[in-house]
């Protein structure tokens, strides 16, 4: 894969860190079930070897970890998120650094599945969505699921998101959203994500290989909050 645009505001340690201490609930809540069980994780035949790219703090290979026993590869771009997460060791965890988002450590087909959470908003060029899909697919062996997840398109720019507040929109795909960033001291950094359409996620894993691919919106346990999550997920043929 070649050399990409790597979002250096996750290399902050001060932005890895207010991230990392953040609220999760919704993605606790509502993510992390849907995304175990999109991968079969829990089944008899589940994947054993999963890798979680973007992997931050790596909360969410912790979580899957403990549920489920699975091996995790959690791969990040940040040294500061990989920092915060080598804080919490666990002897089935590997976390591990590249430098440009690159998988080339993971040979062909190595692992069960994948997961690949609130990353997309993070990367800027549709064409190195791509590059990263193609990626997973690569490492994924043959029946392998990738689940990619994240914010809620249709929610960003009207949503409530705790410790994320994204200009309100339209947004157009590919568009940039300027947003704010809670820090754990109360104070607000500027972050610009980038927003892709419901329909991108779905095209870039199909364009990469994936088949099928599916698509849920996952709305929040609250009914007076308007946030939500998407879920694509799609399986190596
Ligand atoms: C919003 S955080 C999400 C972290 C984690 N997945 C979670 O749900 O808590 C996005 C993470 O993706 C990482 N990232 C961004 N671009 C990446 C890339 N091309 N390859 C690997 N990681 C990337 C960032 O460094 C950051 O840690």
């Amino acid at each position: 894969m070649g050399k990409c645009h790597v979002n250096s505001f996750w290399h902050d340690p001060s932005v890895a860190t207010s991230y990392t201490e953040a609220s999760h609930d919704l993605a606790q809540d509502v993510g992390y079930p849907a995304v175990f069980a999109a991968l079969g994780l829990g089944a008899s035949d589940g994947p054993k070897n999963l890798l979680d790219y973007g992997c931050g703090a790596g909360h969410t290979a912790h979580a899957a970890t403990r549920s489920f026993g699975v091996r995790v590869c959690a791969v990040d771009t940040s040294p500061a998120m990989l920092a915060l997460a080598r804080r919490q060791p666990h002897h089935l965890i590997d976390f591990r650094h590249t430098d440009d988002g690159d998988l080339g450590f993971l040979p062909d087909g190595s692992m069960d599945a994948a997961m690949c959470g609130f990353v997309f908003v993070c990367v800027p060029e549709r064409e190195r969505l791509g590059d990263i899909c193609r990626d997973i697919l690569r490492a994924l062996r043959p029946g392998g699921k990738l689940a990619v997840w994240g914010a809620d398109p249709a929610t960003i720019g009207t949503a409530n998101y705790d410790g994320w507040l994204t200009e309100p929109g339209p947004y157009s795909d590919g568009a940039a959203v300027r947003s704010r960033l809670r820090q754990a001291d109360g104070s607000w950094v500027d972050v610009t994500d980038t927003f892709w359409t419901a329909d991108t996620y779905r095209s870039v894993l199909s364009e990469a290989g994936f088949a099928p691919v599916t698509t849920a919106t996952l709305p929040s346990n609250s009914p007076s909050d308007a946030s939500g999550l998407i879920l694509v997920t799609g399986e190596k043929p």
